[in-house]
Protein backbone atom coordinates (compact mmCIF):
# COMPACT_ATOMS: atom_id res chain seq x y z
CA UNK A 1 0.00 0.00 0.00
CA UNK A 2 1.41 3.98 -1.00
CA UNK A 3 -0.36 6.68 -0.81
CA UNK A 4 0.17 8.28 -4.40
CA UNK A 5 1.58 11.82 -5.95
CA UNK A 6 -2.02 13.59 -7.17
CA UNK A 7 -1.33 15.30 -10.21
CA UNK A 8 -2.41 18.75 -10.47
CA UNK A 9 -4.06 21.00 -13.19
CA UNK A 10 -1.73 21.46 -15.43
CA UNK A 11 0.24 18.13 -15.18
CA UNK A 12 0.08 16.80 -18.59
CA UNK A 13 -1.46 13.02 -17.34
CA UNK A 14 -4.87 14.94 -16.94
CA UNK A 15 -5.12 16.30 -20.40
CA UNK A 16 -4.50 12.88 -22.36
CA UNK A 17 -6.82 9.92 -22.88
CA UNK A 18 -6.40 7.12 -20.94
CA UNK A 19 -5.90 3.48 -22.50
CA UNK A 20 -7.79 0.71 -21.76
CA UNK A 21 -6.53 -2.10 -19.52
CA UNK A 22 -6.07 -5.25 -21.18
CA UNK A 23 -6.68 -7.57 -17.88
CA UNK A 24 -8.82 -6.39 -15.19
CA UNK A 25 -7.83 -8.91 -13.26
CA UNK A 26 -4.16 -8.75 -13.07
CA UNK A 27 -2.15 -8.06 -10.06
CA UNK A 28 -1.12 -4.50 -10.95
CA UNK A 29 -4.62 -3.34 -11.63
CA UNK A 30 -5.31 -4.55 -7.77
CA UNK A 31 -2.38 -3.04 -6.60
CA UNK A 32 -2.85 -0.03 -8.36
CA UNK A 33 -6.50 0.04 -6.89
CA UNK A 34 -5.10 -0.40 -3.62
CA UNK A 35 -2.82 2.17 -3.52
CA UNK A 36 -5.49 4.72 -5.12
CA UNK A 37 -8.03 3.92 -2.69
CA UNK A 38 -5.72 4.51 0.40
CA UNK A 39 -4.57 7.82 -1.59
CA UNK A 40 -7.95 9.29 -2.32
CA UNK A 41 -8.69 8.00 1.60
CA UNK A 42 -5.83 10.33 2.77
CA UNK A 43 -7.08 12.93 0.69
CA UNK A 44 -10.65 13.22 1.78
CA UNK A 45 -11.70 12.70 -1.34
CA UNK A 46 -14.90 10.61 -2.91
CA UNK A 47 -13.59 9.53 -5.88
CA UNK A 48 -10.13 8.53 -7.57
CA UNK A 49 -9.03 8.21 -11.51
CA UNK A 50 -5.50 6.98 -12.36
CA UNK A 51 -4.76 9.62 -14.79
CA UNK A 52 -5.08 12.24 -11.36
CA UNK A 53 -2.26 9.84 -9.65
CA UNK A 54 0.30 9.67 -12.96
CA UNK A 55 -1.25 6.44 -14.68
CA UNK A 56 -3.06 6.89 -18.58
CA UNK A 57 -5.82 3.93 -17.73
CA UNK A 58 -9.26 3.53 -17.64
CA UNK A 59 -9.02 2.63 -14.20
CA UNK A 60 -11.39 4.74 -11.60
CA UNK A 61 -13.01 4.88 -7.99
CA UNK A 62 -15.67 6.60 -6.35
CA UNK A 63 -18.21 6.47 -3.49
CA UNK A 64 -21.61 8.00 -3.35
CA UNK A 65 -22.50 7.06 0.14
CA UNK A 66 -26.08 7.80 1.64
CA UNK A 67 -24.68 11.12 4.18
CA UNK A 68 -26.91 10.77 7.82
CA UNK A 69 -27.95 14.10 6.45
CA UNK A 70 -30.67 12.25 3.63
CA UNK A 71 -33.82 13.24 5.86
CA UNK A 72 -36.07 10.91 3.58
CA UNK A 73 -35.71 7.80 1.60
CA UNK A 74 -34.18 8.94 -2.28
CA UNK A 75 -34.10 6.47 -4.60
CA UNK A 76 -31.34 3.29 -4.38
CA UNK A 77 -29.52 4.26 -7.61
CA UNK A 78 -28.11 8.17 -5.63
CA UNK A 79 -25.94 6.09 -4.13
CA UNK A 80 -23.46 3.60 -4.92
CA UNK A 81 -20.61 1.68 -1.86
CA UNK A 82 -17.19 2.11 -2.42
CA UNK A 83 -16.78 0.73 -6.34
CA UNK A 84 -13.76 0.59 -8.71
CA UNK A 85 -14.32 0.06 -12.28
CA UNK A 86 -12.03 -0.63 -15.50
CA UNK A 87 -12.94 0.36 -18.56
CA UNK A 88 -16.23 1.76 -17.80
CA UNK A 89 -18.76 3.23 -20.41
CA UNK A 90 -22.11 5.26 -20.06
CA UNK A 91 -25.08 6.53 -21.35
CA UNK A 92 -27.53 8.93 -20.15
CA UNK A 93 -30.97 7.72 -19.80
CA UNK A 94 -32.38 10.99 -20.23
CA UNK A 95 -31.22 14.48 -21.40
CA UNK A 96 -32.40 16.07 -18.50
CA UNK A 97 -29.68 17.59 -16.49
CA UNK A 98 -28.69 19.63 -13.05
CA UNK A 99 -26.26 22.09 -12.01
CA UNK A 100 -24.39 21.10 -9.16
CA UNK A 101 -21.12 22.07 -7.05
CA UNK A 102 -18.16 20.01 -7.44
CA UNK A 103 -14.68 20.16 -6.58
CA UNK A 104 -11.47 17.54 -7.52
CA UNK A 105 -8.47 16.66 -6.07
CA UNK A 106 -6.32 17.80 -8.83
CA UNK A 107 -7.88 21.61 -8.75
CA UNK A 108 -7.03 21.63 -4.70
CA UNK A 109 -9.09 24.83 -3.15
CA UNK A 110 -11.17 25.78 -5.87
CA UNK A 111 -15.21 24.53 -6.44
CA UNK A 112 -17.12 25.24 -9.43
CA UNK A 113 -20.57 24.51 -10.80
CA UNK A 114 -21.35 21.90 -13.53
CA UNK A 115 -24.01 20.54 -15.29
CA UNK A 116 -24.14 16.83 -15.58
CA UNK A 117 -26.71 14.41 -16.94
CA UNK A 118 -29.46 13.82 -13.78
CA UNK A 119 -30.04 9.70 -14.98
CA UNK A 120 -27.16 7.24 -16.74
CA UNK A 121 -26.29 4.04 -16.97
CA UNK A 122 -22.99 2.58 -16.54
CA UNK A 123 -20.85 -0.48 -16.53
CA UNK A 124 -17.13 -1.32 -16.29
CA UNK A 125 -15.34 -4.01 -14.77
CA UNK A 126 -14.14 -5.36 -11.06
CA UNK A 127 -10.85 -5.83 -10.46
CA UNK A 128 -11.74 -9.52 -9.91
CA UNK A 129 -13.83 -9.51 -13.72
CA UNK A 130 -16.87 -8.94 -13.24
CA UNK A 131 -19.08 -7.52 -15.54
CA UNK A 132 -20.70 -4.17 -13.08
CA UNK A 133 -23.48 -2.40 -14.53
CA UNK A 134 -25.75 0.18 -12.69
CA UNK A 135 -28.27 3.08 -13.00
CA UNK A 136 -27.39 5.90 -11.47
CA UNK A 137 -29.08 9.64 -10.64
CA UNK A 138 -28.43 12.28 -8.79
CA UNK A 139 -25.04 12.33 -7.10
CA UNK A 140 -24.04 8.95 -7.94
CA UNK A 141 -24.46 10.37 -11.50
CA UNK A 142 -22.52 12.82 -11.34
CA UNK A 143 -19.73 11.77 -9.24
CA UNK A 144 -19.53 8.69 -12.37
CA UNK A 145 -19.47 11.90 -14.72
CA UNK A 146 -16.74 13.59 -13.32
CA UNK A 147 -14.06 10.50 -12.90
CA UNK A 148 -14.93 9.36 -16.36
CA UNK A 149 -13.89 12.75 -17.63
CA UNK A 150 -10.96 12.30 -16.31
CA UNK A 151 -10.03 8.75 -18.30
CA UNK A 152 -10.76 11.00 -21.26
CA UNK A 153 -8.45 14.16 -20.10
CA UNK A 154 -11.37 16.83 -18.92
CA UNK A 155 -11.01 18.68 -15.89
CA UNK A 156 -14.49 20.00 -14.58
CA UNK A 157 -13.42 23.88 -15.07
CA UNK A 158 -13.64 22.33 -18.85
CA UNK A 159 -17.53 21.70 -18.76
CA UNK A 160 -18.30 25.07 -16.68
CA UNK A 161 -20.38 27.06 -18.80
CA UNK A 162 -19.86 30.13 -16.71
CA UNK A 163 -16.28 31.12 -14.68
CA UNK A 164 -18.35 33.16 -12.37
CA UNK A 165 -19.24 29.99 -10.43
CA UNK A 166 -15.69 29.06 -10.27
CA UNK A 167 -14.65 30.15 -6.60
CA UNK A 168 -11.98 29.23 -4.01
CA UNK A 169 -13.76 26.79 -1.30
CA UNK A 170 -12.64 28.80 1.83
CA UNK A 171 -14.31 31.76 0.18
CA UNK A 172 -17.66 30.12 -0.24
CA UNK A 173 -17.30 28.62 3.25
CA UNK A 174 -17.25 32.45 3.98
CA UNK A 175 -19.22 34.35 2.13
CA UNK A 176 -21.44 31.61 0.36
CA UNK A 177 -21.92 29.74 -2.90
CA UNK A 178 -23.01 31.93 -5.43
CA UNK A 179 -26.45 31.43 -6.92
CA UNK A 180 -26.23 28.69 -8.89
CA UNK A 181 -29.10 29.74 -11.14
CA UNK A 182 -28.24 33.08 -12.05
NI1 LIG B 1 -11.60 15.07 -10.23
Amino acid sequence: MAILKIARMGDPSLSQPAEPVADPTASEINQLLEDMNETMVDANGTGLAAPQVHVRKRVLLFMAERGSSDQEEVSETEHAPLTALINPSWTKLSDQMSIGWEGCLSVPGLTGAVARYCHIQYQGYSPVGELIKREASGFHARVFQHEFDHLDGILYPQRMKSLDLLVFTDEAQRHGLPNINQ
